[in-house]
């Protein structure tokens, strides 16, 4: 029996930029619901809307004011529920992302904290007196530049936040703080959200005795300030994982839920996430692919060992891109995001796919003036900005692209125009069709959706790989380069072409010598 987080595959709505519905060019509630038919058209299981709680937007949602309720901007507590009725109705999931390792400074929590070192949620933030000889109380750095201590005139004390100053750090030692947010987890579980992603889950507890973080030698200017230091005793604590089980009980007190936890850690660290018995996440975020160079041997010898460290009946996922990090096709360019996908949607786990992405949306240019993101404009000139990742979705070749009736946001593509889904959707040869046709595929085959993974070969170009259940059994073929190559079917049974990452080919009878077409991946199955 396999868990619909198992076998299905999810897609990250960043809500700014997926669709506007009231003409202020912002993406909101009610634009997402008027978008579910294209969801189901595409063959995606579940939606992750990255956060739309109330928020002063310092960091864009994810500075949250309120656990329990929306953001203006976004919509209401009603559109929300409509939202959810109707992605059920239409056999989508919809899962939430959860923001408990700081809130906003407007957070009436925060302003209790503030009010005096005698307040009873004092402790619900972390407080410390400055150094021995005055200065922040250590040599952590927030993630967006600058001390990790804000100092409170007031009170006489700093506090921490592992982010911006307007996101002070929660204390999960504190058991009154943590019986709160498991009173705002139940609040969405009863509306009958799916699930949670959890923001920078391995963030949340830090070392009890706050020691100084030590350099990073390596560290040049040209890097950003946090990676100064190693992050030893400000995130991945043991204690964490204590944490993380009390929201997965919380999760299991409803049926059928999933808990997904953001984690940029190494896959042998990672791996401690899904906990002691599994009692963890269900799915620790393995962001691998978003830094692993793009070429077979190191893919291949990616996928070998994270497959080789997954504890016994851990289930694995596949991450691509998201909103924090270039798309795809930026980094690898428009050729290789077609390879991208086709791994991604073949490997063994369940994948996250992230808006837009299924359309190939590659660079796009952000004015220095229309610069949004607060660490882009906190450490200019690093090439860090994280809005070219957010731009608005382009659902057809009109003004703004379908996704609003004014100005969006963020700027639209320079080639909108043909690169949208409307366009997109009648045209066989479009990464839009290659996605859509992975997923139906991995719907109707279980050796996609829940098989083994086995590698076959790998060479300075090429990756190959089986996977199969049962007797179901497919095989795929990845060019990994700009060439023309050629792959030595080593198959005792007949296969033929099932998908071309360009769109043809399909039902070509393979014989012994495979040729692929530069930049062209393939799925074989039994002819
Ligand atoms: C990770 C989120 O994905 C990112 O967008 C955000 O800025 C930080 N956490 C802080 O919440
Ligand atoms: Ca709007």
């Amino acid at each position: 029996m396999y868990h619909w987080w198992q076998i299905g595959t999810l897609y990250q709505v960043y809500p700014r930029s997926f669709q506007d519905s009231n003409g202020d060019g912002i993406g909101d509630l009610d634009g997402i619901r008027q978008r579910l038919d294209y969801l189901v058209w595409l063959g995606i299981d579940a939606i992750w809307i990255s956060p739309i709680y109330p928020s002063p937007m310092h960091d864009f949602g994810y500075d949250v004011a309120d656990y329990c309720g929306i953001d203006p901007v976004f919509g209401s507590l009603e559109s929300f529920d409509r939202l959810i009725d109707e992605a059920h109705t239409k056999k989508l999931k919809v899962i939430l992302d959860f923001v408990p390792n700081h809130t906003s400074i407007a957070h009436h929590w925060f302003i209790a904290s503030r009010r005096s070192r005698t307040d009873p949620k004092r402790d619900w933030y972390i407080w410390r007196d400055p150094a021995q000889g005055g200065g922040p109380p250590n040599n952590w750095i927030s993630n967006f530049g600058g001390s990790a201590w804000t100092w409170d005139k007031s009170t006489g004390q700093y506090y921490y936040h592992a982010y911006l100053a307007e996101q002070p750090d929660l204390n999960w030692r504190n058991r009154d703080m943590r019986a709160a947010m498991h009173e705002a987890l139940r609040f969405w579980l009863r509306r009958g959200v799916d699930g949670f992603r959890v923001d920078v889950m391995w963030h949340l507890i830090k070392d009890a005795a706050f020691r100084d973080n030590p350099p990073d030698p390596t560290w040049t200017v040209h890097d950003p300030e946090i990676d100064r230091v190693f992050q030893t005793y400000s995130t991945d604590q043991p204690e964490v994982h204590e944490v993380i089980a009390g929201m997965r009980q919380v999760v299991e007190e409803f049926e059928n839920r999933v808990l997904i936890g953001e984690i940029y850690l190494p896959v042998e660290k990672l791996v401690a996430y899904y906990g002691k018995n599994l009692m963890g996440a269900h799915l620790p975020f393995n962001f691998q692919l978003l830094s692993t160079p793009w070429a077979a041997p190191h893919i291949g010898a990616l996928v070998e060992r994270y497959e080789a460290v997954l504890p016994a009946g851990a289930w694995p996922n596949w991450v691509l891109s998201n909103h924090d990090r270039p798309r795809i096709a930026a980094r690898v360019g428009p050729e290789q995001a077609r390879v991208a996908v086709m791994l991604l949607l073949t490997l063994r786990g369940t994948p996250t796919l992230y808006y837009g992405d299924e359309l190939g949306i590659g660079h796009v240019e952000i004015a220095p003036d229309v610069i949004r993101d607060p660490w882009a404009k906190r450490e200019p000139g690093l090439g860090i900005g994280r809005d070219p990742s957010r731009t608005p979705m382009q659902w057809d070749g009109s003004a703004f692209a379908g996704f609003s009736m004014h100005d969006p946001w963020l700027p639209l593509t320079f080639d909108y125009q043909a690169r949208n889904v409307a366009a997109m959707s009648i045209d066989e040869t479009s990464i839009l069709f290659l996605v859509r046709s992975l997923l139906h595929y991995r719907r109707q085959h279980t050796s996609l959706s829940h098989g083994e993974w086995r590698l076959l070969s790998r060479n300075s170009s090429i990756l190959a790989y089986q996977r199969h259940h049962g007797d179901n059994r497919i095989i795929v073929v990845l060019n990994y380069t700009a060439d023309q190559q050629a792959w030595f079917v080593n198959t005792a049974t007949k296969v033929r072409v099932a998908i071309s990452t360009h769109g043809d080919r399909r039902g070509e009878p393979v014989l012994s010598t495979l040729r692929l077409r530069a930049n062209e991946g393939l799925l074989l199955e039994p002819a």
